[in-house]
């Protein structure tokens, strides 16, 4: 067992409970119904909490879910790949990831989006994750934090290797010759960034890691070492769920044209495109909690030491939240957890919208006439960390990159949660 007691225990046994709710947890776990997750998670919502053994609860209501995101702690041993930033580098995302640098980061995100689609356009079709999904969010988080470009294939394969590490962090399914390449893969990145933050000492910039490194207003500076590990959260913790929202939001485009249709007309519509896939198909399908104090959650009693399974995703579509929750209805958008609640929400989420509207927004101008072009799309192992692994599409034309990048409209001036272009690049 790579991952200790922290790690859900797949052994029955344990406290009383439902044994049918108990294996249907254990199948979802297991990434059995990775095509399809959410029939299977509308049953196991509906037996109610699980209990798996060795102290292990299952939450899947949206009411015990938000409340667990709130009160619990977050579950640390063992959970490396499950990422959670201490109170005071907290504080210092928040302030970096601000307005400002996003206004900085949009015009990196069209570019690569229009390179990348010009690289497809002679050839008529593109595979979404590899032309899209992945290198948006890479160029993005190098520009964040100031890597070179030509890093991006070497750091590509380690940050999946991470990614798919998630789900042996909730199983403790992981076999000796994974965990050796999750270690490899996380001193390769570590050595890697405390290399570049040593450079930043000397000639800092303006990225995120010389803002760390110097970053002594109110937080205090942080040591290389920990500049290095905060890098290296931040790629982990952002690099595979953008991706993944990347290619869900297209995929739920594919599915419902007529959203592409809206779209076109009202540019602003991708941001209620993007929340509503963060609704139905969550990235980050599960977190996990640990209850510090004895609690009380919406009638479930807690006890001390209890590591909660939180499935967010079936939260989502809880029908006591949301009449018809299966429905992908952008123009509703019902609230969803999708970036967590509480004091640890995720403090990427904006950067991971600009992103995935921006991917959006140029997909329905440029890509005209899309259509899947073969097969199903299919799934990565993950089942908490739910992204496509490939995704074909067929267009009948790439129009050039001349087109004029449209503007957002007023509804998104008043959400500066959730900006299609930061405030700072909006025309009056
Ligand atoms: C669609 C993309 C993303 C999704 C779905 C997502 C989801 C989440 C969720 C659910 C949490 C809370 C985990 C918990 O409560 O246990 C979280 C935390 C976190 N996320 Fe994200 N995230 C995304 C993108 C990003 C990006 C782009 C970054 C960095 C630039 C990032 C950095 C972090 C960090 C540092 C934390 C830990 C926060 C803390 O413990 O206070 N995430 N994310």
């Amino acid at each position: 067992m790579a991952t200790g007691r922290s790690a859900v225990h797949v052994s029955p046994g344990g406290e009383a409970g439902n044994d049918e709710a108990r294996a249907l947890v254990l199948r979802y776990l297991r990434g059995e119904a990775r095509a399809d997750p959410y029939p299977l998670l509308h049953r196991i919502r509906s037996a109610g909490p699980v209990w798996l053994g060795d102290g292990v609860l299952v939450l899947s209501s949206h009411e015990q879910c938000a409340a667990a995101l709130r009160s619990g702690e977050p579950a640390r041993d063992g959970a490396r790949a499950c990422p959670h930033a201490p109170v005071r580098l907290r504080r210092l995302l928040d302030r970096a990831l601000d307005g400002p640098t996003l206004a900085g980061l949009a015009p990196v995100a069209r570019s690569v989006v229009d390179d990348r689609l010009d690289s497809v356009a002679a050839r008529g079709r593109l595979e979404v994750v590899s032309d899209l999904a992945h290198p948006v969010p890479m160029a993005v988080l190098s520009r964040l934090l100031g890597l070179p470009a030509g890093d991006a294939p070497w750091l590509h394969r380690r940050l999946r290797t991470l990614g798919g590490a998630y789900d042996s962090v909730l199983t403790g399914a992981a076999d000796a010759a994974s965990e050796a390449e999750r270690r490899r893969a996380e001193t390769d990145v570590e050595a890697y960034l405390a290399e570049v933050v040593r450079g930043r000492r000397d000639r800092p910039g303006d990225d995120l890691l010389s803002r760390l490194t110097g970053a002594d207003r109110g937080g205090g500076r942080l040591t290389d070492a920990a500049a290095a590990s905060a890098g290296r959260l931040l790629l982990v913790a952002g690099y595979e769920t953008t991706a993944a929202l990347v290619s869900g939001s297209v995929l739920a485009l594919l599915r419902a044209p007529h959203e592409g249709d809206a779209l076109r007309r009202d540019p602003g519509h991708a941001r209620r495109l993007v929340e509503e896939t963060l609704r139905v198909d969550p990235p980050l399908q599960v977190v996990r909690r640990r209850a510090g104090t004895d609690l009380e959650l919406c009638g479930v009693r807690v006890p001390r030491g209890t590591e909660m399974v939180l499935l967010l995703a079936a939260a989502h579509r809880d029908p006591d939240r949301t009449a018809h929750p299966d429905v992908f209805a952008p123009a509703d958008a019902p609230p969803h957890m999708a970036f967590g609640a509480g004091a640890h929400l995720c403090p990427g989420a904006p950067p991971a919208r600009l992103i995935a509207q921006t991917v959006l927004v140029r997909f329905a101008q440029r890509v005209t006439g899309a259509r899947f072009a073969r097969g199903t799309p299919s799934y990565r192992r993950s089942a908490a960390l739910r992204g496509l692994r490939a995704l074909w599409v067929d267009a009948e034309g790439i129009a050039a990159r001349d087109l004029p990048w449209p503007q957002p409209d007023t509804e998104d001036a008043r959400h500066p949660s959730m900006p299609l272009f930061p405030a700072e690049e909006r025309k009056p």
